[in-house]
């Protein structure tokens, strides 16, 4: 039995050539190569050929197959190409097309404030510290001059973590430590701010997490006068040019004697508005001298180094300057909110 292996062969590639598609190819590649496709059906007539006739047709057999797998992966490469050039082509970016609308964020409203009262004392040379909001009693009572039965304790309701541990209270607690590991290098001059916790019932002005900046000045010869300058200087940068302020007696355990700080109101200008409560007054903050007790706990010589402390909260002054009047406004992270309060520098 003679073949026309050329034929066949031609036959073969020029199927293979015109294979439309990748899928079309596989079914050819099956029916040619597969178990049971075409040239494994010639190699199954070997069995009747005569011995002598045997190998011209292996030979030819192979030839054929080698040639067929040839042409197919040839044409898979064709084919695969050409597919990646259509996707490439329908694919294109059409760069003329208008942008989607880019939606800027912007900075809490804590934030914002935070930074600039970090801003106004950091221009005054002050340094920023922070420190652990679960601390240690020792730091945010007793060094403070607030021994375990002193009544200041109860002023400041606490969420105790273990028998020495609490979430910090106030910043003063930073203050402290600051004391403690800066009181051989004064002066000291720093602001803390950090997040403090009361266990108080949320209400339009009291939260269980609230924000503190602490102020601290120790070294020699510091007096009244450096305070209330101080503060007045920060009053101003807050408020306005034209704020006064005045220093009312007031009690904190850690500074002797302690003032409480008013504010000329920024919206009646001190004639007397809802804002001030008709006082034409606003508090600000609590402040005093440090306690002598206090910076010998701390290894400082009281007779020797004097200084000033002071504790803004963030919250309050966020919700003055801006007129929010309900403090838990700032933790509901609504974005209507959120986004009426942008810095302007
Ligand atoms: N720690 C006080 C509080 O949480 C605020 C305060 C008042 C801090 C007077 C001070 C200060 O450093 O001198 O209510």
């Amino acid at each position: 039995m003679s073949r026309n292996w050329d034929l066949l062969k031609k036959e073969f590639n020029d199927r293979i050539a015109s294979a439309p598609s990748l899928q079309a190819l596989e079914q050819l590649r099956i029916e040619l190569l597969g178990k049971k496709g075409s040239v494994n059906a010639l190699m199954q007539e070997m069995k009747n050929l005569l011995p002598e006739e045997r190998k011209d047709f292996g030979m030819a057999v192979n030839n054929l197959k080698k040639s067929v797998e040839t042409a197919i992966a040839g044409k898979l490469t064709e084919l695969k190409e050409n597919e990646l050039n259509e996707k490439l082509a329908k694919e294109k970016i059409d760069i003329t097309l208008p942008a989607s609308d880019f939606t800027y964020g912007t900075l809490h409203p804590l934030t914002i404030v935070q930074q600039e009262i970090e801003d106004i004392f950091v221009a005054m040379g002050y340094a920023v510290v922070e420190g652990p909001e679960v601390e240690f009693d020792v730091y945010n009572f007793e060094k403070a001059n607030i021994p375990a039965d002193h009544p200041a304790r109860d002023m400041q309701d606490t969420f105790y973590v273990d028998v020495e541990r609490l979430l910090r209270t106030q910043t003063t607690a930073i203050q402290m430590r600051v004391l403690e590991a800066q009181g051989n290098k004064l002066p000291i001059k720093v602001i803390c701010p950090g997040k403090v916790y009361r266990r108080d019932d949320d209400d339009a002005t009291h939260s269980h997490q609230f924000t503190q900046i602490e102020g601290l000045v120790v070294g020699e010869g510091i007096t009244q006068a450096d305070l209330k300058g101080t503060l007045e200087l920060f009053a101003r940068s807050m408020f306005g040019p034209q704020r006064e302020i005045r220093l009312r007696q007031s009690y904190f355990p850690f500074t002797e004697p302690s003032q409480e700080i008013d504010v000329s109101c920024h919206v009646c200008g001190g004639k007397g508005c809802s804002t001030c409560k008709g006082t034409g007054w606003i508090e600000i903050l609590g402040s005093g001298m440090v306690h002598p007790h206090v910076l010998d706990m701390a290894g400082i010589e009281s007779t020797k180094y004097s200084g000033f402390a002071f504790g803004i909260g963030v919250e309050r002054t966020a919700m003055l300057k801006y007129g929010i009047d309900d403090i838990r406004n700032l933790y509901l992270n609504n974005l209507k909110f959120l986004r009426n309060y942008k810095r302007f520098d």
